[in-house]
């Protein structure tokens, strides 16, 4: 396989595939990075096999506050005092926090080592897992220090998904329903009857498929996101700035919910741009308000989230960079509001909330 190629595997039986996978580096050479909570419920799957027992363990603490330049340190210490080389395979099992943080420490140590992606949560196997976007959070800002690195693998266990809460399922799914905006009005279709509550059933895990094929075909095209893997950000100039308000705000919404709020306001500012079907606009935002609930603003809200939205790094110069669409499926790069059009934007996006 090619340096910016990944293989998915979907895994029943996860020990084999690990095992599989693992053939092809030494024994001494093999680690694995996973958190408190997946250290807790996800690790003795793994360990259920006398012959993983060798892998090297470090655990690091839980939550994103802690991917931070500290755990790095202690991971890249355990490797050095562990005699992790160039050919060593580092196996990530977690959520996005321990695909980013092991990604990254994989990418640096020893100016690269192999890693393979074991995602915990819905959200990382659709979204963080593949594509190989690896960092860290530093001076307060999010994935601040990074660099992209294709794991060799990424193993999807699907019966890790149904211990995760009902609002952890919901907020992986918003990054679905963007994959189904971005590609098809069918695919689409069946993600808005797609029942969460039942993760193990056929059309569930083929959707899960689906929205993988999206993505990593996405990021197959363009891994280092100079044209077409900026569509991934559709939902997420706007979602971004909902998600830094409820922080600063101590009302913190997961990462999911401020996206489908931000598909709410981006997909009305494609009717505007791009002219994407206002009937579309209409469906989706009744689904997302019955699906993910409100997210209030106030008047003062409004500045910082137009704070926010303006300090956003995928912006170049002063105008604020959207990904839009021109109807499901056609991807618009590159758009630019005026003022005035941002300002209907949020006008929507508050009558819709208090609809
Ligand atoms: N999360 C968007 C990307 O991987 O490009």
């Amino acid at each position: 396989m090619g340096k910016n190629t990944t293989e998915i595997r979907y895994s029943q039986t996860l020990t084999e595939d690990v095992l599989d996978l693992l053939q092809a580096y030494d024994p001494n050479q093999q680690f694995l990075l996973c958190d408190t909570h997946t250290a807790t419920h996800c690790l003795p799957t793994l360990m259920q096999s006398d012959q993983l027992q060798h892998i090297k363990v470090i655990r690091t603490q839980a939550g994103d506050a802690h991917k931070n330049v500290e755990a790095l340190t202690e991971i890249w210490k355990f490797f050095s005092q562990n005699g992790a080389t160039r050919k060593s395979i580092l196996i990530n099992l977690g959520g996005g926090m321990i695909t980013d943080l092991g990604g990254f420490a994989a990418a640096t140590f020893k100016r690269g080592m192999d890693c393979i992606h074991i995602p915990t949560t819905l959200l990382s196997a659709v979204d963080a897992a593949v594509g190989g976007k690896t960092g860290i959070n530093f001076n307060g800002l999010k994935n601040e220090i990074g660099a992209f690195h294709m794991p060799k693998a990424v193993l999807i266990h699907t019966p890790f998904f149904k211990s995760l809460d009902a609002q952890n399922r919901q907020s992986g799914f918003a990054e679905m329903l963007k994959h189904g905006l971005l590609s098809d009005p069918e695919y689409l279709s069946s993600l808005l009857q797609l029942n969460l509550d039942t993760p193990e059933t056929e059309a569930f895990q083929l959707a899960v498929k689906r929205s993988i094929d999206i993505k990593y075909e996405i990021t197959t095209m363009d891994p280092t996101e100079k044209g077409i893997r900026k569509a991934l950000n559709l939902g997420h100039t706007l979602g971004h700035a909902f998600e830094s308000l409820s922080h600063e705000q101590h009302r913190p919404v997961l990462h999911g919910y401020a996206v489908a709020w931000g598909l709410i306001g981006e997909l009305f500012l494609a009717t505007k741009l791009c002219g994407f079907p206002v009937s579309t606009l209409h469906q989706m935002a009744t689904y997302i308000v019955k699906e993910y609930g409100r997210f209030e603003l106030s008047d003062s809200d409004e500045a910082r989230i137009m704070e926010y939205m303006r300090h956003d790094k995928k912006n170049e110069g002063q105008e604020i960079n959207f990904t839009l669409l021109s109807d499901v499926g056609t991807i618009r790069l590159d758009q630019f509001a005026q003022p005035q059009q941002l300002q209907d934007m949020l006008n929507y996006f508050r009558t819709c909330m208090q609809s």
